[in-house]
């Protein structure tokens, strides 16, 4: 047995209502040998989603809900420290489901795989990694943009809402109008991304401002929020209008199910489509998007930025960051220097 010891986040009760940092509980127990054919992992980042409070809720959805006791499940990046296998080298950076812990014992693929050459770390986990291909493929593959097309987006300063609208500006997109919480955050949206406007849903009538900023109606809603936000958008589809469902972060704590959107008559009149997507099922497309979002984002067209909080024993109350809109970009978590 190693001496080194693994600092990891369990799951301690499932959260009902708003999620706590009291759900989760810090345990440490020693990292064991490595058996023939694996490597051991040192995290280096942590990455956050607003679907991992689905993730703890006790139903059946795209991914087995986490248990009870078990490490909370995240995606991370790491790095090789110790290796038995042919294939993973220590110094190899490595990505994967790789939980809220500093080690872990991998026997290879399909839980972690090596990242691509020159990627650094903490970007494999925002706009070169899921984040880019969610943004990528829902804006793309759902909402099927077209020359000149109006563009709302919700969520629109954190990860995915902000490389979304960039996306849509770079395909043609005539306006681009972004919602988030706060004047920081829309100044941002237009003075640094390039969005058109801005609208503070914490502070304005979002139905008025869509319904001034957008006469002629929106093409395309790419939703990240949900609730009140979702019908204020409903209201205001043009013609033939798409409604991307990404997510719906405004109902993810409820503990009952939010009332159903009330303006969905709207899709009738307007013959609109409103589709949802999981980005999981675009993996096997994954480098013809990182294709263009490595280009993109050499060239100046995409801007990114990562909220990186630092130190292990801070994972809960970074996930709770997300609930609170204190994240600007992707959330992340740095949990130590690359070690080799
Ligand atoms: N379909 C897929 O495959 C897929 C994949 C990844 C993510 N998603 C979804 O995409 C959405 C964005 O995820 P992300 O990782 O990019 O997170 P994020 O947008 O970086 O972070 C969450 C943001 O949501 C906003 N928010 C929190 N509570 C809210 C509320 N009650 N009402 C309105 N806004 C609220 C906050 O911004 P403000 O300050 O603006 O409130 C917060 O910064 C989530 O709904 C997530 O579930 C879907």
């Amino acid at each position: 047995m190693s001496n080194r010891k693994n600092g990891q986040w369990r799951l301690k009760t499932r959260p009902v209502g708003m999620v706590k940092t009291t759900d989760f509980e810090f345990v440490t127990e020693p990292v064991p040998d490595l058996k023939a054919n694996e490597f051991l992992v040192r995290n280096l980042y942590f990455s956050f989603e607003p679907a991992m409070r689905g993730w703890l809720n006790d139903v059946e959805s795209y991914v087995p809900p986490v248990q009870v006791n078990e490490v909370m499940r995240a995606f991370t990046v790491g790095q090789v420290i110790e290796s038995d296998s042919a294939d993973f080298s220590p110094g190899d950076f490595v990505q994967g489901m790789l939980g809220w812990q500093e080690y872990v014992t991998c026997g290879g693929p399909p839980g972690v795989s090596k990242l691509s050459e020159g990627i650094p770390p903490h970007l494999a986990l925002s706009v070169l990694g899921g984040t880019g291909l969610t943004a990528y493929f829902g804006l793309l593959d759902i909402g099927k943009p077209k020359q000149g097309d109006v563009v709302v987006v919700s969520g629109a300063a954190g990860a995915t809402g902000s490389v979304a609208g960039q996306i849509a500006k770079i395909k043609g997109a005539s306006k681009v109008v972004g919602i988030a919480g706060g004047a920081e955050k829309c100044v941002w949206l237009t003075d640094e991304l390039g969005f058109d406007a801005a609208i503070d849903y914490k502070t304005e009538n979002v139905e008025d401002r869509l319904a001034t900023l957008c006469p002629e109606g929106i093409n395309i809603f790419f939703d990240n929020v949900g609730g009140s936000i979702l019908d204020d958008a409903l209201t205001n589809m043009a013609m033939h209008g798409r409604v991307v469902l990404c997510g719906a972060i405004s109902g993810y704590n409820d503990e009952d199910l939010p009332p159903g959107p009330k303006n969905y008559t709207q899709l009738i009149v307007q013959r609109g489509r409103m589709e949802g997507f999981i980005v999981f099922d675009y993996m096997h497309k994954a480098s013809e998007a990182m294709q263009d979002l490595s280009a993109w984002l050499s060239e100046g067209r995409i801007k990114h930025t990562e909220d990186i909080q630092e130190g292990i024993e801070n994972a809960p109350v970074t996930f709770l960051r997300l609930f609170q809109g204190k994240n600007k970009g992707k959330q992340l978590l740095k949990i130590a220097d690359a070690p080799i």
